[in-house]
């Protein structure tokens, strides 16, 4: 379980606080959603629970555990907005090995099944993937660390509808196994999935809840954009 406890990011080079009082708590096997415009925090919020950023004030805990940035570059996997454009392996063996020399063969093959990439030879050159297959890529590098928490900015952005479709069907999948928290600035295709939802907004962050946000009004989410 994951708890952020009155979290306020406040960087000096920044006038105001960034983050402002943010308190939320994620379970295991959930995937929670952070709908925000450009902007409001969203990748801020995340490079501090992935540890590459520090909070100005407040805690954050796994379980009873207060988490330094230490504990959280451990315990998270951050998914970069297009994380395509980070590869730098000249084929998907070496971009899963990367920083992971010691990778075991069953390690990768399982992290290549997890995201449904399995059939593809090693050697195939990530730049010769689709991009809803480097997206999948992009997971499994994550998902080789075995994180406690799987964060994704932006999943689905610059994916046509099928791919959407089938990475909001694989992300479903993986919440079974992973805590998953995803921000966007649209979320039309992952409110379904969503077990806890928040807006952020100018760096207030507010419960809401995502059967509401589905059935009442879908454009009210997408004027959030
Ligand atoms: N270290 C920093 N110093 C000063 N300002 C910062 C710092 N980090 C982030 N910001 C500012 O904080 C605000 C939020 O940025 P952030 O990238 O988190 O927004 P976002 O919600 O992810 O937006 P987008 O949807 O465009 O990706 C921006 O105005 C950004 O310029
Ligand atoms: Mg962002």
């Amino acid at each position: 379980m994951l708890y952020l406890k009155n979290l306020d990011y406040h960087p000096a080079a920044s006038i105001t606080p960034i983050l402002k009082n943010i308190n939320m708590e994620l379970a295991p096997q959930q995937m929670g959603l952070i709908i925000g415009c450009s902007g409001s925090g969203k990748t801020t919020l995340l490079e501090i629970l992935a540890g590459l950023a520090q909070c100005s004030t407040g805690e954050i805990y796994w379980r009873d555990q207060k988490l330094t940035s230490e504990h959280l570059q451990q315990l998270g996997g951050l998914v970069f907005q297009f994380p395509e454009r980070h590869f730098c392996g000249g084929t998907i063996l070496e971009e899963l090995r990367l920083g992971h020399p010691e990778l075991r063969p069953e390690q990768i093959s399982s992290a290549l099944e997890e995201v449904g990439l399995d059939h593809l030879p090693l050697h195939t050159s990530p730049q010769a993937l689709s991009g809803g297959q480097q997206r999948r890529l992009a997971l499994a590098v994550q998902l080789i660390r075995q994180p406690h928490l799987l964060m994704l900015d932006e999943p689905t952005a610059g994916l046509d509808w099928s791919m959407r479709k089938q990475l909001v069907n694989l992300l479903a999948k993986l919440k079974t196994h992973w805590s998953l928290l995803v921000v966007t600035h649209d979320a039309s295709d992952l409110l379904s999935i969503a077990d806890k939802c928040w807006t952020l907004n100018h760096g207030h962050l507010q419960s809401v809840d995502p059967a509401k946000l589905i059935s009442t009004n879908q454009t009210e989410v997408a004027s959030l954009k």
